[in-house]
């Protein structure tokens, strides 16, 4: 990457689709009966990965560039695959597709990274047993290779010891395939792309503040899905528009459900410059443009359920924390460790390497703002995407150059991602 001394970040750009969102509309369209059509897909690793796994599955998947079609034959269709699935580096993969699978009556093996090799999945394994699916794996199946023969559940009552999207799909979409009604409770809400596509699917849900109920034996009918941008690429242009002098910086489409917004509840709270226009909720979703422009930040905390809200923005917002005068605290956050990377290390780590003062605490970090970032280091992305983007957008504030390893993780999420830095920069 070119570092522009005194440059700033004007222009619009369009923010790819949403990863949560894509990955479902994927596996839903290929569940239900009928040719699903996705517009605004994401085309990055992960969601890839979700149509690999389908198609080894017999579902038909046409792919191109941002639009899918998907030609679903209910969920009784799904063929044992005849070779192992590899999920890549997604954990939405893994996890969501062992909630389908825990359904199927055959056998199939699940691996993927090294990543994911070191990510736990008893979260998942544990209530997808409960509800009777026969699942083995490295560990007692707390991490992969892991092996599943579905069929035959019967639905439970399930209270998740965390609040993930990924638990709650996972179990939902199991007790899709059971007798009787599955009921999951959580400590905060999580995402609920779930609850909302499959309402869009045509499959009736129960939901209260921090519970949903489904009844087993629905089928999906397929339907047409709009994918608006994802919040979280947004959330590094934000941060970029914030800090970056003199800039401004407009996002097209971005998606804006609540569960997903706590990156704009921070900006707002620091003294960011932020407008929003929403425009539309098409497919269920909400969504709408920002336009960010550059100013003086202050340092706040954040947790409690606030983390769920942006968990996967922790890595942008450290950055943004150190360009605020005073500390910013971010606490009840040790679900950082089980990502990608473990965050809180790779965050602390990289971002002291250029210059900002950063401690680790046990379920987070604490900022000390606002420092000068001096660069002039080697860093690494060890492989996380969202590391990856933090680092290409603290590299266009550091007084010297940064040189960036493993930057293909961005691939993942934000295949465009270095582009749109190019794009926005402007030397005056
Ligand atoms: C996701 C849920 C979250 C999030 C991940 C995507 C999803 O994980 O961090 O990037 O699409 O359901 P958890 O369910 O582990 O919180």
């Amino acid at each position: 990457m070119k570092i522009h001394k005194n440059a700033t970040m004007n222009g619009e750009i369009h923010i790819p689709g949403d990863k949560s969102i894509s990955h479902r509309s994927v596996m839903f369209g290929a569940i239900a009966d009928g040719t699903t059509v996705v517009k605004n897909f994401l085309p990055g690793a992960d969601c890839l990965s979700t149509i690999d796994c389908f198609r080894k599955m017999g579902v038909d998947i046409e792919q191109k560039g941002t639009d899918v079609v998907i030609h679903g034959k209910g969920l009784k269709e799904l063929k044992e695959p005849s070779d192992i699935l590899d999920v890549g580096n997604s954990g939405t993969t893994i996890r969501l597709m062992m909630g389908i699978l825990a359904g199927c009556e055959f056998h199939s093996t699940l691996i993927g990274d090294e990543s994911i090799a070191k990510r736990p999945m008893k979260r998942v394994t544990g209530p997808l047993k409960q509800l009777g699916a026969k699942i083995d794996g490295r560990a007692n199946g707390e991490y992969t290779p892991l092996s599943i023969r579905g069929g035959n559940l019967k639905a439970i009552t399930y209270q998740s010891p965390v609040a993930s999207a990924q638990i709650k799909s996972a179990v939902l979409l199991a007790g899709l395939q059971a007798e009787g009604t599955t009921t999951l409770t959580e400590p905060h809400k999580s995402r609920d792309h779930t609850e909302r596509m499959l309402s869009m699917f045509g499959v009736s849900l129960h939901e209260d503040a921090q519970s949903v109920s489904i009844e087993g034996g629905q089928t999906l009918k397929a339907t047409d899905i709009f994918v608006p941008g994802d919040i979280s690429s947004a959330a590094f242009f934000l941060v970029a528009g914030s800090i970056v002098p003199n800039s401004r910086i407009v996002l097209k489409n971005v998606g804006l459900n609540k569960t997903r917004t706590g990156i704009i509840d921070v900006l707002k709270q620091m003294g960011a410059n932020l407008e929003i226009n929403e425009v539309d909720a098409k497919g269920g979703e909400p969504y709408g443009d920002l336009t960010i422009s550059t100013s003086s930040l202050k340092g706040i905390e954040i947790s409690g359920d606030m983390i769920s809200r942006l968990i996967d923005e922790i890595p942008i917002i450290a950055l943004l924390a150190t360009q605020a005068e005073g500390t910013t605290i971010i606490k009840d956050a040790a679900e950082l460790k089980v990502k990608e990377t473990n965050r809180i290390d790779t965050v602390v780590s990289e971002l002291k390497k250029l210059g900002a003062n950063i401690e680790a605490t046990d379920d987070g970090m604490k900022i000390h703002g606002k420092t000068t970032l001096k660069g002039g280091a080697v860093v690494s992305s060890y492989g996380d995407h969202r590391i990856g983007m933090m680092l290409g957008i603290a590299a266009c504030i550091t007084e010297r150059a940064v040189q960036i390893e493993d930057t293909d993780a961005v691939r993942v999420s934000y295949p465009n991602f270095f582009e749109h830095i190019e794009f926005l920069t402007k030397t005056v």
